[in-house]
């Protein structure tokens, strides 16, 4: 069976279980603080189990692309080394929301594996969870009587809180497992030890696959347990080791989900995979096949590699990926980059994402490669450095800091550093590099977390229902609140059971204003300075002061938003959406957006695109979004429209957005602009007034960067530039052609800059003159001691050097006072210099003392300035004592 089949025949199982398949959410987690990646397949469904939001059905199934680098499930460090973990990878799941429970996803479970699959059933274990005194939950009797009839009790393990106690993070939903593992090891090794024995013991070929989640708790920020609104499943079957067992392979990487890539690495590197677990080549092409599918697809997924947050962690991965090619495959130029087209092939019917944008990725691989390569290169030059200054001190340890820094800056994982010292005779203190991971790590998890307190619930609620497409206020009750402790100090968070506060999301920012609310026999305000989006609900933040005792007290709230400022953020998302078809009209349909902030000062459009859009693009595409403002095209507005619907209309959709089944598309004219979008639009476009660009520049490789500013803001811009340009014509007395008044001052400027370079020269030409007069003998040399008018040091020193020209043996000192800052040259002749051992430098610096200056120079000449033009006779005066 090829992986496709195997992925297509768990959706097909499901959905004659009358499963609704869904797509896979983005890699990268949206609108959820407690996560970067979508690190699970029920991440995207968090909302379901906690009783936030109604699923889109009852029962659900798909394949979710995952990512375990960062957080509580990370595997990073693991990759490559084994054959069974990876970065990213697919969760095959099945979800009840509320429906099914324990028999069902235990019975499917096994009849999927074992009747569709094939899977032998002696080689197949089931763990149930045996319980938990410190968390109250007791051992799950009813998974072990349901599993008992159906592989016999010798085949089930117990299992405890850290196997068999699922948790997605810190808090949220959470429940018990039954966990499905497979021994692939060949009858031999069966033979002579049970696979059970083996479970859970890191055997690479005795592994779980499948781990079938009862989901009945939330974990709250105190570590308490709550049980859930209602009971729910969640699965999730490791894609890759599926087809491993199905494939009858010793490891994920022989499978056809990797092959593929892999033996373009061959290709590329002329070395053969030998699938050994610790050779580092094969260790390499592992790295390189697994990491280049996580960098690929969440580029695809719009992120780009960057040095904050998640781009980092993009950047890391990449990074260790060219890092392993470089040191054991002989790769010194981009390589990764090579790779996407197969890959993109390879996925394009399950995740055509990558596909559609395969140039793109491609494009930003080999860029941020590049970049690396050279840092690689001067990493090793540093552990050079570091190793010859080792060896002067006569140390042979490298500290756990620099080794630290070798790995967090270049990359370099401890055992290349390890390697590389060893082969210098040097070892690494390999628990002070630890000590300072660790400090990192506590680090990293300080920033992403913050102290945020339970909930206090007041009304339970269904989902919020947000109003504010149609409404500026509305009556509301609280749902709950909490207090979150951040850099800012105590913020309160309040939810609503309905809000026209619109929470920030899709580039367009949140919603200001206030809740009113009845306290007493007056009316109390609550000052809201920004709205958020977790997961679905619609956080209203406020950082007023001691508020428990107004929102416990249960009223009811109007809540009003600002709605100036909202006018003002509307008329720049609806010409964001004017841009972005005028882009792809003037550069080309290639230009896909990468972000955006749609504000109510301004406009930010990210975008692919390769190179830097000219000024005569940007005016044209500025002409047509005017133009099409002053069209007046009206709103089209249409929600809960199915997205095949959608698409068909030609809608724009963003790249790494999650997208329900129904959408809502927003239209200014089916001709011109069609988007999947949930911000707030403009009526009509006339009431954008006017679009006017501020700056174009690049934000990474392929991305650029356009601002601009509408409306008022427009206004006030070109009014300001409209009074600049006045005040010239007034300073300029040209109220007509100032352009032409600039033009004739500057062809004024370079004919008097002439006359006055020539001045200069005839002028200095005298003071030559006047000290050629001047030249004393003594002991055997010429001397000149003067003070001269020059214009510029530079001038000083010409005339020394003119003077040197023309005299033989010439000792001189020259000083200047050019427009209040003493200046001096000193030029000596060879015999001085020999036999005096005279130094011009050390003579002017002597000299300068009298100027309270410094300089310095040659031994025949050298020059100083200073800061007291009174000293400059004294210094000549000295000059003359020693030359004369
Ligand atoms: N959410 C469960 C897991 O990730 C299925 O293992």
């Amino acid at each position: 069976m090829t992986s496709s089949e195997i992925r297509q025949h768990f959706l097909d199982f499901f959905r004659s279980k009358n499963h609704l398949i869904v797509q896979s959410a983005p890699l990268v987690a949206k609108n959820d603080p407690t996560l970067m990646f979508n690190n699970s397949g029920m991440a995207q469904f968090k909302d379901f189990f906690l009783g936030n939001g109604t699923p889109p059905a009852k029962r659900v199934a798909d394949t979710q692309k995952c990512l375990r680098v960062s957080g509580k499930h990370n595997d990073l460090e693991d990759v490559g080394f084994d054959t069974y973990h990876h970065t990213m990878f697919e969760m095959l799941g099945n979800w009840s929301f509320g429906d099914y429970f324990k028999k069902e996803a235990i019975t499917w479970a096994w009849e999927l594996l074992t009747d569709i699959y094939k899977l032998p059933k002696d080689r197949l274990y089931v763990s149930v969870f045996e319980g938990d005194t410190k968390d109250n939950v007791p051992f799950d009797q009813e998974a072990w009587d349901l599993w008992k009839p159906i592989v016999g009790e010798d085949r089930i393990i117990l299992g405890n809180k850290k196997d068999n106690f699922w948790e997605m993070g810190d808090t949220g939903p959470c429940g018990p497992c039954s966990e499905i593992h497979v021994d692939l090891r060949p009858q031999s090794e069966v033979n002579l030890k049970p696979g059970k024995e083996l479970v859970n013991a890191d055997h690479p070929q005795v592994v779980e696959i499948w781990n079938l989640v009862f989901m009945q708790f939330n974990r709250k920020a105190d570590g308490s347990l709550d049980p859930l609104p209602a009971r729910h499943v969640d699965t999730g079957m490791g894609f890759e080791r599926l087809c491993m067992a199905i494939q009858g392979k010793m490891s994920n990487y022989d499978t056809d989900v990797f092959t593929h890539t892999i033996k373009v690495i061959e290709e590329l590197s002329g070395i053969t995979y030998t699938g050994s677990q610790r050779e580092y080549p094969d260790v390499a092409m592992r790295v390189i096949a697994d990491h280049i599918r996580a960098v690929s697809f969440a580029i695809a997924d719009g992120l780009v590699p960057s040095n904050a947050r998640a781009g980092y962690v993009i950047r890391r991965i990449l990074r260790r990926a060219v890092r392993y090619g470089y040191s054991y495959l002989g790769f010194t130029e981009p390589f990764l980059t090579k790779l996407v087209p197969t890959l993109a092939l390879q996925f394009a019917d399950v995740f055509p994402e990558l596909n559609a944008q395969r140039d793109f990725v491609a494009t930003v691989i080999r860029e941020e490669e590049a970049a690396f390569l050279r840092t690689l290169e001067n990493g090793l030059k540093l552990l050079d450095k570091i190793t010859v200054d080792l060896e002067k001190t006569g140390k042979t340890v490298i500290d756990g800091e620099t080794v630290f820094e070798l790995n967090d800056t270049f990359g370099f994982p401890v055992d290349l550093t390890a390697l590389i010292a060893r082969e210098k005779g040097f070892s690494i203190d390999e628990s002070g590099f630890q000590k300072s991971l660790q400090l990192q790590k506590e680090r990293s998890r300080k920033d992403a977390s913050s102290a945020t307190g339970d909930w206090t619930e007041l009304h339970d609620i269904d989902g919020v229902e947000f109003l504010g497409y149609d409404q500026t206020e509305a009556e509301a009750r609280i749902a709950k609140y909490r207090k979150v402790q951040n850099k800012q100090g105590t913020q309160y968070q309040i939810v609503l059971d309905r809000t026209p506060f619109y929470a920030e999301s899709g580039g367009q920012i949140g919603d200001t204003g206030v809740l009113e609310l009845q306290s007493g026999d007056q009316i109390a305000v609550i000052h809201i300075a920004d709205t958020k989006k977790e997961n679905d609900l619609i956080i209203h933040i406020s950082n007023d002061k001691n508020l428990e005792e107004l929102l416990d007290g249960h009223a009811p709230v109007l809540a009003k938003i600002d709605s100036a400022r909202r006018i003002a953020i509307e008329d720049n998302h609806s010409a964001t959406h004017l841009l972005h078809a005028a882009l792809r009209e003037v550069l080309g349909k290639h230009v896909g957006q990468k972000g955006s902030y749609v504000g109510p000062d301004a406009l930010r459009f990210d975008f692919s695109h390769f190179t830097k859009v000219t000024d005569a693009e940007l005016a044209e595409v500025e002409r047509i979004v005017n133009e099409k403002i002053r069209e007046n095209i009206p709103l089209n507005e249409r929600r809960n429209v199915p997205i095949d619907e959608a698409r068909k209309l030609g809608a724009m959709a963003l790249f790494g957005e999650k997208y329900g089944d129904f959408v809502r598309v927003i239209t200014f004219d089916p001709n011109y602009s069609v988007e999947l979008c949930g911000g707030t639009h403009v009526p009509a476009t006339g009431q954008i007034g006017l679009f006017k660009f501020t700056s174009e520049g690049s934000v990474s490789t392929g991305v650029r960067r356009i601002e601009a500013v509408t409306a008022e803001k427009a206004l006030a811009l070109l009014n300001e530039q409209q009074a600049t340009l006045d005040q010239l014509k007034e300073l300029l007395k040209a109220p007509k052609d100032v352009v032409k008044a600039v033009q004739s001052l500057l062809d004024e400027r370079s004919q008097l800059q002439k006359k006055i370079d020539a001045l200069e020269s005839e002028k200095l030409q005298q003071v030559k003159t006047g000290l050629l007069t001047k030249v004393q003998s003594s002991n055997g040399h010429s001397v000149i001691v003067e003070r001269v008018e020059v214009p510029s040091a530079d001038a000083l020193k010409q005339l020394a050097y003119d003077l040197k020209a023309k005299i033989d043996n010439l000792a001189l000192v020259l000083g200047s006072d050019i427009n209040g800052k003493p200046q001096l040259a000193v030029m000596l002749p060879d015999n001085l210099i020999k036999d005096k051992n005279l130094h011009a430098g050390n003579l002017v610096k002597e000299l300068a003392k009298e100027i309270r200056g410094g300089g310095g120079g040659q031994p025949f000449f050298a020059t100083a300035g200073g800061t007291d033009a009174n000293g400059l006779d004294r210094a000549l005066e000295k000059g003359r004592e020693i030359l004369g």
